[in-house]
C-alpha cells in the first residue's frame, strides 16, 4: 500500500508550532463545533501557547469546540501535577473559552478501567468522531501510549508502559518510584478513525522514530508506522527530527 504521509520540514520548533496552529485555527474557523483530538508532552506546548494567544488577542473562540485527549496515566487524579488533565488545564483548556463539559479525558482513577475505556470509545462515537487529532511521537515510535506491539486495530485500553517510556517520562517526576507504569490510551485503531491527523516532532531525539514511522515497514514494531495507511496524515517536523529521512 502506498505511503500517504505528507511531510512538512520546517526550520525549527517555533515554525512547527506556527504551522500546527494554522491548521488547528483553520479547522475551528471551518467548523466552530469541531471535535479536536489533543495530545500532551513537550511537543505541543508551543502550539497551545500560540492558540491561547490567538484566543486572547485575536478573538479565536473555542466556545463550541469539543475536545478528546489521547491518554492518561493510571493512578493520577486530575489535580496531580503530572496528570494529563492537569497539563491540559494549564496549557490550553483552562486558558481558552472551551466549555469544561465539552472536554474529555480518560480517568486514570476509574475503578473499572475496562468500563472507562468502553465509555470513552462510545463518547468519541457519540461526538461523531474526531475531525483532527494532534499527535506527538515517543522515541520508540509510540503514538499516544500505544507502545511497540500495539495492533493497528487496537482500541482504548489500559497498557503497560515500556521501560523506554517510563525512563523518558521519569524526567518529569521527582522520584523514580512515582512514575506510573501503566496508562490508559486510545488505540491505534481509534486514532486511525480520525478524519485528519497532525503529528508534531522536534529535536534530534525523535529522528530515529520519525525515520521508522515514515520510511520503515508498516507494523506494530513502530506503531506510528501505521499512519502511512491513513488517508490524511501530515507530519510537521523540524530539521533535527527529519535528519534521518532519506527522501
Ligand atoms: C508521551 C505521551 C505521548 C507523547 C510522547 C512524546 O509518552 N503519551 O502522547 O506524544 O510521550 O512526548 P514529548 O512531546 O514530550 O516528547
Amino acid at each position: 500500500m502506498a505511503n500517504k504521509i505528507k511531510l512538512q520540514i520546517l526550520e525549527d520548533a517555533q515554525a512547527v508550532a506556527r504551522a500546527a496552529v494554522a491548521v488547528l485555527a483553520e479547522q475551528v474557523h471551518q467548523r466552530p463545533d469541531a471535535v479536536l483530538g489533543l495530545a500532551t508532552g513537550s511537543s505541543p506546548e508551543a502550539t497551545y501557547a500560540e492558540l491561547v494567544r490567538l484566543y486572547r488577542e485575536e478573538g479565536l473562540s473555542f466556545a463550541r469546540v469539543r475536545s478528546v485527549n489521547l491518554d492518561e496515566y493510571e493512578g493520577l487524579d486530575g489535580d496531580h501535577e503530572q496528570s494529563y488533565r492537569h497539563y491540559m488545564q494549564k496549557h490550553l483548556l483552562g486558558a481558552i473559552d472551551i466549555r469544561p463539559w465539552n472536554t474529555f479525558l480518560l480517568d486514570g482513577m476509574a475503578v473499572d478501567m475496562a468500563a472507562e475505556c468502553r465509555a470513552y470509545e462510545e463518547r468519541i462515537r457519540a461526538l461523531g468522531g474526531v475531525d483532527l487529532f494532534l499527535l506527538g511521537i515517543g522515541t520508540n515510535g509510540h503514538i499516544a501510549f500505544n507502545e511497540p506491539g500495539s495492533a493497528v486495530d487496537s482500541r482504548t485500553r489500559l497498557i503497560e508502559l515500556s521501560e523506554a517510556t517510563i525512563e523518558a517520562n521519569s524526567r518529569l517526576f521527582t522520584r523514580a518510584d512515582e512514575v506510573p507504569r501503566r496508562a490508559l490510551t486510545v488505540g491505534v485503531g481509534t486514532i486511525m478513525t480520525s478524519r485528519r491527523l497532525l503529528l508534531l516532532a522536534t529535536g534530534e531525539s525523535k529522528a530515529g522514530a520519525i525515520a521508522a514511522a515514515v520510511e520503515g515497514n508498516v507494523g506494530a514494531q513502530c506503531p506510528a508506522s501505521f499512519l502511512q495507511q491513513h488517508a490524511d496524515c501530515t507530519f510537521l517536523l523540524d530539521k533535527a527530527a527529519a535528519a534521518h529521512l532519506s527522501r
